[in-house]
């Protein structure tokens, strides 16, 4: 690190803006420091953090053409996390994820990428135009979940598709595990092709090592991290790292501008501009958080039937590594779903999961826990399984991932003639719009692929199991889709 990393510029400048300029506000935003608001909003949100809610100005600079102190603060976030330049995003890693296809593809370039990607990428398919090449990520049978990209499946692919543009490594899954990221980069590097990482599940990453690979680590291309999800900012709020060769840095910033508000939220900037603060100067935060899992990971072991995985299911490959901080726990033996004992566990004990699936279920331990607050969880896990362990395996099988029929690019059947039909008449059609569970909004089906019965049945079961199911509506009860008029 080369810059003073004890500076907090565009929080202190926010700051001072707001409670020391005396100037008397005629610009945006019209609530003018939260005076219109009525009195219970105030109370609540605290007056001081409604003055705080401003729009740019010259001294606060302007996150569409950063010359200031967000210049500033991006450079020390930049500098921090080893890379060439860092963006400040508003709109979380989904607008990270998007413009780092932008930036590397033009229409009909081909990019790879695991099938298992977040819907942000694929709809970033569908904004670009580009060509996706996809790689089937491994299932671990019991967990029931996808996994990494196998090296060798990577290198075949990069072989047969030597004039793509870029590909797009997930590191980590939803779940916390990684591929082998350095192999990859270095190999697609050999031929040219840009690596792009979406490193949203691992904010922490580049500042342990601890834990994963970080995308920063092994001279990835651009690389974007959601702050906001595990490295102590507010929601919405993610930074977008480039590091200088394959892509250039006008294009990157032409990119963002694109799609971008123009009236970036301060609130969320500064949250940022702390964040890397924090981050920099308490490394042991990290170290805590580290061994506070392990010992959630180890308690929950001791819960039987529950298991909760680690090193013993790394095999060098499709499970290269995995986020201590992402506890998996899998409860098919307690003969529940994992999203009826996310439920329970919510309805029950107050206890909220990040996810469940059919398998398993996902607990985040963060930066702001501590031995008190995962107390909460394992006592509610230890009651939960004494009084609903049913003594068998459940009986629904995983919800597996297929390997669909692509008929028609993403783009292409977004943008063509649709109609909405139930799902049950959806079979044999093709999507033109992306269905899936959310959390963890990896896509079911995506547009341009073919709808078969087993995705139809396997929809079905998701409803029966109460899941949000994104991209199907439902009218009088009965569930519809989106697919293409135009038939196969
Ligand atoms: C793997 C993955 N990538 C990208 C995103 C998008 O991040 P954000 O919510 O910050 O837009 C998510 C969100 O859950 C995600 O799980």
């Amino acid at each position: 690190m080369k810059l003073d990393q004890t500076r907090i510029p565009l929080y202190h400048e926010h700051i001072d803006y707001v409670l020391t300029d005396p100037s008397v506000n005629f610009d945006v935003p019209g609530h003018k420091h939260g005076r219109s608001f009525p009195d219970f909003y105030k109370q609540m949100m605290s007056e001081q953090m409604l003055a705080l809610d401003i729009n740019s100005s010259k001294t606060m600079d302007n996150l569409s053409n950063p010359i200031g102190v967000i210049k500033e603060a991006q450079e020390l976030a930049a500098d921090l996390f080893q890379a060439d330049q860092a963006y400040f995003l508003v709109n979380g890693s989904t607008s990270g994820i998007q413009n780092m296809i932008l930036a590397s593809c033009n229409p009909n370039d081909k990019i790879i990428m695991p099938r298992n990607m977040h819907k942000s990428a694929i709809n970033g398919l569908v904004l670009s135009g580009a060509l996706p090449i996809f790689i089937y990520p491994e299932i671990e049978s019991d967990l029931g979940i996808s996994m990494g990209m196998s090296l060798e499946n990577v290198k075949k692919t990069i072989d047969e598709h030597q004039d793509a543009k870029a590909i797009m490594i997930l590191n980590p899954t939803y779940y916390g595990y990684t591929s082998n990221i350095k192999e990859i980069t270095e190999y697609a590097h050999q031929f040219g092709i840009a690596v792009l990482v979406d490193e949203s599940h691992g904010s922490l990453f580049a500042l342990s090592d601890k834990l994963p690979l970080s995308g920063l680590e092994v001279h990835a291309d651009m690389v974007t991290i959601s702050m906001h999800k595990t490295g102590g900012s507010l929601t919405q709020s993610s930074i977008l790292f480039h590091n200088e060769g394959l892509i250039s840095a006008s294009r990157v910033r032409s990119v963002i501008n694109l799609a971008q508000t123009s009236s970036a939220s301060y609130l969320l900037m500064s949250s940022l501009d702390v964040a890397r603060y924090q981050l920099a100067n308490h490394p042991e935060m990290i170290d805590d958080l580290i061994s506070l899992s392990d010992y959630v990971r180890n308690e929950v072991n001791k819960i039987e039937p529950l298991f909760c995985p680690s090193e013993e299911l790394l095999n060098h490959d499709t499970i290269y590594d995995f986020d201590q901080a992402k506890i998996v726990i899998d409860v098919s033996n307690l003969g529940y779903t994992g999203f009826e004992v996310v439920d329970l566990l919510q309805e029950e004990y107050h206890t909220q999961l990040e996810v469940g699936e059919t398998n398993v279920i996902l607990a985040v331990i963060g930066l702001g826990d501590d031995l008190k607050t995962v107390e909460v969880l394992l006592s509610a896990l230890r009651s939960f399984v004494k009084r609903y362990n049913k003594k068998r395996k459940t009986k629904y099988s995983s919800v597996n991932i297929h390997v669909p029929i692509t008929l028609r690019t993403p783009r292409e059947a977004f943008f063509s003639k649709a109609m909405m039909v139930t799902l049950d008449d959806a079979i044999d059609k093709i999507a033109s719009d992306q269905i899936m569970v959310y959390p963890p909004g990896i896509p079911l089906a995506i547009p341009g692929e073919l709808i078969t019965k087993q995705m139809v049945e396997e929809f079905h079961f998701l409803l029966q199991m109460e899941s949000q199911l994104i991209g199907c509506t439902m009218i009088d009860e009965i569930p519809y889709i989106r697919i293409m008029k135009e038939g196969i």
